[in-house]
């Protein structure tokens, strides 16, 4: 009965009915729109290590990042005993282990409620904890291996994404209420659409990235390579739960290239998309302008498609309108939402709200509604030397007015060729730094080297301090080249 309550408690205080409140960064993508943002009161000057983790671990596979809100630090775990590969909850003020889970083997990142409470799941066991780790009875999952995080649709329902295509939802009391499979016919050939995303959702409906695959052992790739962008909706009522909204197709390449036909197998493309899809953010829904934004990864052993171009779709209800398509490598996504967007004050306030695009040059750039770059931020030009993005995209405000920051993990080849770099005093024989950018200058607000040169990855999670008048942390996933993992708070 606990369980039910408690997980019914995780719903309403999350969902986005009614009193939306999320506090830090509590789910991959930190909102169930995948917006990548949150707010915090930013470390403007003096940004300085609050704790690292003291303990060793190994690195935890795919590197995901953590999630945190202001009760509740969360990092998947890999180590030191070989039952230390689930979850590990994290004292605010130390870094030292609150609790741990030992039930789950490298599961996606968990939800996080506004009680603290954790809720996860690695495909085979669903589990929850109360913020202090007490476990409520372990929920098995039979034929669910989930290949990305789950998801919160509504109020009411919990998605979970199955590796063989399956998409199921489940009740606030963890009962399976409907399960579809994406299946079609592409050129006389059954197969399934494969999620190749993370679900992110807008109200009761979710968006899903998916690849077609062919339930036949051996297939050109060129030819049944189909991407294909859907729009699932979770109905409040008794029968016919889930239904197809609409989707849209990506176009397939020409098999009648100039090229070589190759042969790819079922069980390889299989594979390939679950070693490279976690932990990847290629879709973002964006309530400001009402659109899905998709950064389309090249489909699997494509011949002429190499990179990642750039979708935008205006959601029409029943139809999805084309609003940008371009070539650029997108890499990461994130724009501000603020806790009050249903309300219609809001949107008058912050109807030029862009969002931001990180491409794999790292360039960060400001899109429009209609898919206009307003404007471009080149962080090597800014910094004076060679830039890698290694974590994900962060943008965080301290308030609805405040100017858009954003955050991320980089690796920087050679900082002593920067005068910036030399100039600021940061340590010049580390290559690993974690970049502050206030976009309303355009300037770096700072450049602060990760201790012992970690490199930073995954999901950047915040953890607002001021119930405990402490200053609000960053959280960072951070691994070295021997594969050794540590968490680290800065303030
Ligand atoms: C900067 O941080 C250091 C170490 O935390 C502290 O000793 C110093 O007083 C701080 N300086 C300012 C100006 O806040
Ligand atoms: C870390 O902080 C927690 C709670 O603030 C405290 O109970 C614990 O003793 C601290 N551990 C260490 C090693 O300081
Ligand atoms: C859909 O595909 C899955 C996996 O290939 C298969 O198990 C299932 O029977 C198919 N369902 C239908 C209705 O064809
Ligand atoms: C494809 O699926 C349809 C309906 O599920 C079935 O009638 C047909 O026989 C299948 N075709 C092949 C080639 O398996
Ligand atoms: C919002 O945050 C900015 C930046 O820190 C601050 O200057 C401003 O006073 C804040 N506004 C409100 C209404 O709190
Ligand atoms: C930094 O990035 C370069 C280029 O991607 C890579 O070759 C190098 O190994 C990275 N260095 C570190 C310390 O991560």
């Amino acid at each position: 009965m606990a369980a039910i309550l408690r997980l019914a408690v995780l719903f309403s205080a999350l969902g986005l009915g009614y009193s939306l409140y999320i506090d830090g960064c509590p789910l991959y993508g930190c909102r169930p729109s995948g917006s990548f943002s949150f707010y915090l009161q930013v470390p403007r000057n003096n940004v300085s290590i609050n704790w690292e983790t003291q303990f060793v671990f190994d690195a935890v596979p795919k590197g995901l990042g953590c999630v945190s809100d202001s009760v509740n630090i969360v990092c998947p775990s890999n180590g030191p005993f070989s039952t230390d590969t689930g979850y590990m909850s994290l004292y605010n003020t130390n870094g030292t282990i609150r609790w741990r889970d030992t039930v789950l083997k490298f599961p996606t990142l968990p939800m996080i409620d506004n009680y603290g409470d954790v809720t996860g799941s690695d495909g085979l066991n669903l589990v929850h904890y109360d913020c202090d780790g007490k476990t409520y009875p372990i929920i098995k999952c039979y034929g669910l291996k989930p290949m990305f995080n789950m998801q919160l649709v509504g109020t009411m329902y919990l998605l979970l994404v199955s590796e063989q295509g399956g998409l199921v939802v489940r009740e606030t009391n963890a009962i399976p209420v409907a399960e579809i499979f994406l299946n079609d016919t592409i050129q006389r050939t059954n197969g399934t659409f494969l999620p190749i995303s993370q679900p992110v959702v807008n109200g009761q409906r979710f968006y899903l990235l998916t690849e077609f695959v062919p339930e036949i052992d051996e297939f050109d790739p060129s030819i049944l390579n189909l991407q294909r962008l859907y729009a699932i909706d979770v109905n409040n009522r008794p029968a016919n739960i889930m239904t197809i909204a609409w989707c849209y197709d990506f176009e397939m390449e020409r098999s009648d290239d100039n090229f070589e036909s190759t042969i790819a197998t079922r069980e390889n493309k299989i594979k390939h998309i679950a070693d490279s899809i976690q932990g990847q953010q290629n879709v973002l829904w964006n309530s400001n302008t009402g659109s899905v934004y998709v950064a389309l990864p090249p489909p699997y052993l494509s011949k002429s498609i190499t990179q990642r171009s750039f979708w935008g779709f205006r959601d029409a209800g029943d139809s999805p309108a084309l609003s940008i398509r371009s070539d650029l490598d997108v890499i990461h996504m994130a724009t501000f939402e603020a806790d009050t967007s249903d309300d219609e004050k809001f949107h008058s306030i912050n109807s030029d709200n862009d969002m931001w695009i990180a491409t794999s040059d790292v360039k960060l750039s400001s899109v429009k509604l209609d898919g206009k770059i307003s404007r471009t931020i080149d962080v090597a030009a800014l910094v004076g030397a060679d830039v890698t993005m290694t974590s994900s995209l962060v943008l965080v405000r301290e308030n609805d007015t405040d100017n858009d920051v954003l955050i991320f993990g980089a690796n920087i080849t050679k900082p002593s060729n920067s005068p910036l770099l030399r100039s600021i005093g940061v340590n010049l024989a580390s290559k690993n730094f974690v970049l502050a950018i206030d976009t309303s200058a355009g300037k770096l607000l700072w450049v602060f080297s990760v201790p012992d040169d970690y490199e930073v990855k995954g999901q950047i999670s915040g953890f607002s301090g001021a119930s405990y008048r402490e200053l609000d942390q960053l959280i960072f996933y951070m691994e070295n080249s021997k594969k050794t993992a540590k968490i680290l708070s800065i303030h």
